[in-house]
């Protein structure tokens, strides 16, 4: 048994689908979340800028006496999860192992697709992963650059035109290539599950890569007796306001009751 609560974080609201999966699989747990809003979107930056917030990131969710940190963004996992693993002494999970381990699992023809941020698809992490995990799936990846925005703005309805004309832009080169699964490398993604569906037919099955992280984390503090017993919450802090924060998370969420988030200087990390 292990009371210290769980560090999560994402560039902005995406993580927050992550911690939805952590909350249904292990409502007991104590979660402190940080979107960093006002920074947001990592997914078009490089990986030197990247690193760098993800370091402040990880530094302020370590002000906290924490157990373990997931990192539910893709952009974050696929381009730094090596050097953060080095620099902590506490486990850190990301999201691109535990989700191709899944479309490993559920392929049937071998040909898996991965949406993702420019930044995740050009580090290559998914299509590595996979290799090493099952040399004869072949990977196509698609970055999808105007998805974070539009989620971060709320856009998420399939019957909003605007969502629907982007999702068929990005995903009709994945459905011709015939991939039978679909890895949403950015958890900003499942926000979108619906239109995405729609697009790439009812027969593809889709990963939710910040659920899969859930599930790998919830499996490594079961084994290390680490889980926790209380009657747990969610924390959540923001580098921009939390007024709007608010507002978007607890619909997120899907929690009903609203959710209180605090704004912090990142920058002083
Ligand atoms: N949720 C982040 C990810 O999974 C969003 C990326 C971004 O900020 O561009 O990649």
């Amino acid at each position: 048994m292990n009371e210290r609560p769980i560090g999560v974080f994402d560039s902005g609201f995406g993580g927050l689908t992550a911690v939805r999966r952590l909350r249904d699989l292990m409502p007991s747990e104590n979660i402190i979340y940080f979107g960093d809003t006002s920074r947001v979107p990592y997914g078009n930056r490089s990986r030197d800028t990247i690193l760098k917030y993800a370091r402040q990131d990880t530094r302020f969710l370590r002000s906290f006496d924490l157990k373990a940190i997931v990192i539910a963004c893709g952009t974050v996992s696929s381009n730094c999860l090596p050097q953060l693993q080095a620099e902590n002494d506490i486990p850190i999970i990301g999201v691109v192992e535990p989700a191709v381990r899944r479309a490993a699992a559920l392929t049937r023809n071998k040909r898996v697709g991965v949406a993702a941020t420019r930044a995740t698809v050009a580090s290559g992490a998914f299509q590595r992963a996979l290799a090493a995990l099952d040399g004869d799936v072949t990977v196509f990846s698609h970055p999808c650059p105007l998805f974070v925005p539009l989620v971060e703005e709320g856009r998420c309805r399939p019957e909003d035109p605007v969502i629907r004309l982007v999702a068929e832009e990005y995903l009709l080169p994945l459905r011709e290539q015939g991939v039978d699964t679909l890895v949403l490398g950015c958890t900003h993604y499942p926000l979108l599950s619906d239109v995405i569906a729609q697009v790439m037919g009812r027969s593809v099955a889709l990963v939710d890569s910040g659920a899969e992280a859930a599930a790998a984390l919830q499996a490594l503090l079961a084994e290390r007796e680490a889980l926790a017993e209380g009657s747990g919450g969610v924390r959540c802090y923001t580098s921009d306001r939390a007024a709007d924060f608010q507002r978007l998370a607890s619909l997120f969420l899907g929690e009903d009751s609203a959710i209180q988030a605090q704004q912090i200087d990142i920058t002083r990390y």
